[in-house]
């Protein structure tokens, strides 16, 4: 693609800041021993030779080591952000400057330079999505059908992701291929779960520097975030309450030792409210209007919606910036109410992201799920495909082994046993 000034080559905030990103992009890579193996095999084999990919991810350090990955297998890859907030700067620059991976992607940039970014990905005429939170693969379908016949297929990091390709495949628009690496035991058990529950209270800290321990936590949902989100906080002194929506979750919570109850009777005794539903305003006026002065609420689902910030922002008196990444609403009775990362991710807003351990796994799942797609070509159901149990039992044993962990495998007579069904009482 030749740049032009509605096209540029990159749009990163500053090159110079290149080399502080190849610093911390090299720290990040001592604890993702598993895509590191992923891409020494890469850079032999090439399986990605040719292929043109868009990568839709938090452009962070841990996505840095898997774009790296996937130019060593031979990927013609392109990136952005798959949000305006969580850029690593340094890391942009670091890609571009030193791998020649066009990088578009600036902290902070406004929705319609976001947008435009979506536009210039799919200007590449990609092979092959990864999306995180399905912003891409939404936009190719309702706007470049022409472009379908170029795609193999997609791969989606995320539960928000997933649930909007669900949607799209009982509309009967999703015509290829999309790889559910959320699903993956070694993707959701550990980075939703431990990331999750790790980097949100991580964002938090480091935008407040507010001790956990007695204060009353509310966590909007009781998925593998909020379960992560719900058990870190109780594991910080925090008194811990829950919502739900789903019966079965609600028990699974009460039986964690959680109080549950609906949002309208949590909101006047939460000090800070965590949504982790991927759901819509679930905090709204209702739930504003009784929450004590300086009640603080962020968000740790993908996407911005889960507080109703333009409601509160409607009734606010003044809006004041008090540290970064916090804002104080004043409300007319003299309360205030403090948000934090603008209802964005907090753990990516606010800190940065999960943590690389755990991030190894869910971008080796990344990688191995494009190769499947690449050796698949042609031969997969439009629709959701599971990462293959090999490929997740597979991640599981590299990254056991670089945990120096070892376990015990089966007897003869146990994997006999376990194979038969004639022996019972
Ligand atoms: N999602 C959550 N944490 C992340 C990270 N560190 N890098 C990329 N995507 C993420």
């Amino acid at each position: 693609m030749v740049a032009t000034a509605s096209h540029p080559q990159y749009e990163v905030k500053d090159l110079a800041l290149a080399p502080v990103g190849k610093q911390r992009i090299e720290w990040a890579a001592r604890e993702m021993p598993v895509i590191k193996q992923v891409r020494e095999r890469f850079a032999q084999e090439k399986p990605l030779a040719g292929i043109r990919l868009v990568a839709c991810c938090h452009v962070t350090t841990e996505t840095a080591n898997l774009a790296i990955t996937l130019q060593a297998g031979g990927a013609d890859a392109l990136l952005i952000a798959s949000n305006p907030l969580s850029t690593q700067d340094d890391v942009a620059a670091c890609l571009v400057a030193d791998y020649d991976i066009p990088v578009y992607a600036i902290k902070g940039e406004d929705n319609e330079t976001y947008h435009r970014h979506v536009q210039i990905a799919l200007d590449h005429k990609p092979n092959i999505i990864i999306d995180d939170g399905s912003d891409v693969v939404a936009t190719l379908v309702k706007e470049r059908q022409d472009q379908l016949s170029d795609l193999i297929g997609t791969t989606e990091e995320t539960t928000t992701g997933i649930v909007r390709l669900e949607a799209m495949f009982k509309d009967g628009v999703l015509t290829f291929p999309a790889m559910n690496v959320n699903d993956a035991e070694t993707k959701h058990f550990f980075d939703n779960r431990y990331g999750t529950g790790q980097s949100t209270l991580d964002g938090i800290i480091r935008a407040t520097n507010i001790l956990l321990a007695g204060k009353t936590i509310v966590v909007a949902g009781y998925g593998w975030c909020g379960k992560g989100v719900a058990m870190r906080a109780k594991g910080m002194g925090a008194n811990v309450i829950v919502t739900e929506i789903n019966p079965v979750r609600a028990i699974e919570a009460a039986m964690d030792g959680f109080r549950v109850m609906p949002m309208i009777e949590a909101a006047p005794q939460g000090d800070l409210f965590v949504t982790v539903t991927g759901n819509k305003h679930v905090i709204r006026p209702e739930h504003f209007s009784t929450m004590k002065d300086g009640a603080m609420v962020c968000n740790s689902g993908h996407f911005d919606i889960e507080i109703d910030l333009k409601s509160l922002g409607a009734t606010a008196t003044e809006v004041k910036e008090v540290r970064n990444f916090t804002q104080e609403y004043k409300m007319p009775d003299g309360k205030s109410i403090v948000v934090l990362g603008e209802g964005r991710l907090v753990n990516l807003a606010a800190a940065e992201g999960h943590p690389s351990a755990v991030m190894d796994m869910s971008f080796a799942n990344q990688a191995l799920a494009c190769e499947y797609l690449v050796k698949n070509q042609g031969k997969l159901e439009p629709g959701m495909h599971s990462i293959p149990t090999e490929v997740d039992q597979e991640i599981a044993t590299l990254k056991l082994k670089a945990m120096g962990i070892e376990i015990d495998t089966l007897t003869a007579e146990q994997e006999e046993y376990i194979n038969s069904w004639t022996v019972g009482t």
